[in-house]
């Protein structure tokens, strides 16, 4: 797809608050993209639309919200027309021992990464399906490889990747769909792991961590760019060190 033909295409972003989501925000803007910003924490998506500037917009939904997400579609279809592009990015990675102490942590995982992404895109539909869309959503390594004490997040993961399959045969050719499955990213992600000794394993992981949310960004924007006969379903990266 030509640069023009980038230019007022809008985007909506899920979990654009931080990371690999306001990473992808920036670079789809600087594309020439119309972008709108989702997440919970509205101070700081209102701050990266401000950093933006003309064509961003933040919206404050939970994806775990339908309603929230009904009034974010809405508000999309008023300011900007509708969506082309849904990015389902939001996430969270509650990683630990399996037990029975961590149930919350699976609820939750499950409401966010699998639930959450499968609503927003029964919500934005139609608005994706008017004039060719695509969705994005955002794997992991972790959705190819289960590790000990991954489980219930690589089940989400695994989970993404059956649905989106199933999706990418029903929605062509209108809505192309791609998954991206990263491996370590330098973001916020383990800051949220309730089990201690986990949390600190994983930081320690993270604080070395080269791939950066600009260059998944980079990736998720040279796949939107190509021309829409050709749809890249799926892309596996991880940083060079990265043997799991
Ligand atoms: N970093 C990695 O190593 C890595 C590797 C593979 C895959 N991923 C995936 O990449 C995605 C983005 O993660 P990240 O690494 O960029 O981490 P991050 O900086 O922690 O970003 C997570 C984003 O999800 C949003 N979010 C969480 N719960 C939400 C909810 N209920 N409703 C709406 N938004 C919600 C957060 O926004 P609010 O808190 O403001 O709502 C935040 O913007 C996730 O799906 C993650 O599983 C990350």
């Amino acid at each position: 797809m030509s640069q023009d033909k980038q230019q007022g295409r809008v985007a909506v972003i899920t979990g654009a608050s931080s990371g690999i989501g306001a990473a992808t925000a920036r670079s789809l803007h600087a594309a020439g993209y119309r972008v709108a910003l989702l997440a919970r924490r509205t101070d700081r998506i209102k701050a990266l639309a401000d950093e933006l500037g003309e064509g961003a917009l933040a919206v404050s939904a939970d994806v775990t919200d339908r309603d929230a997400l009904v009034a974010a579609a809405e508000r999309v279809a008023q300011e900007f027309g509708g969506a082309d592009v849904l990015v389902n990015n939001a996430g969270t990675m509650l990683l630990g021992p399996f037990s029975a102490e961590q149930r919350d942590d699976y609820r939750r995982m499950i409401e966010v990464n699998l639930l959450g992404a499968i609503t927003a895109t029964e919500v934005f539909l139609d608005q994706l399906k008017d004039g060719g869309g695509d969705i994005v959503n955002i794997s992991s390594v972790a959705g190819r490889v289960a590790n000990v004490g991954s489980g219930v997040y690589a089940a989400t993961k695994f989970g993404i990747n059956g649905w989106s399959e199933s999706l990418r045969k029903e929605l062509l050719p209108d809505v192309r769909v791609t998954v991206i499955e990263p491996g370590v990213v330098a973001t916020e992600l383990p800051t949220h792991i309730t089990h201690e000794a986990t949390r600190q394993g994983a930081q320690q992981l993270y604080d070395v961590a080269e791939v950066t949310a600009e260059d998944v960004a980079e990736v998720i924007t040279f796949t939107l760019q190509r021309p829409r006969h050709l749809v890249i379903n799926e892309i596996l990266l991880r940083p060079a060190g990265q043997v799991q």
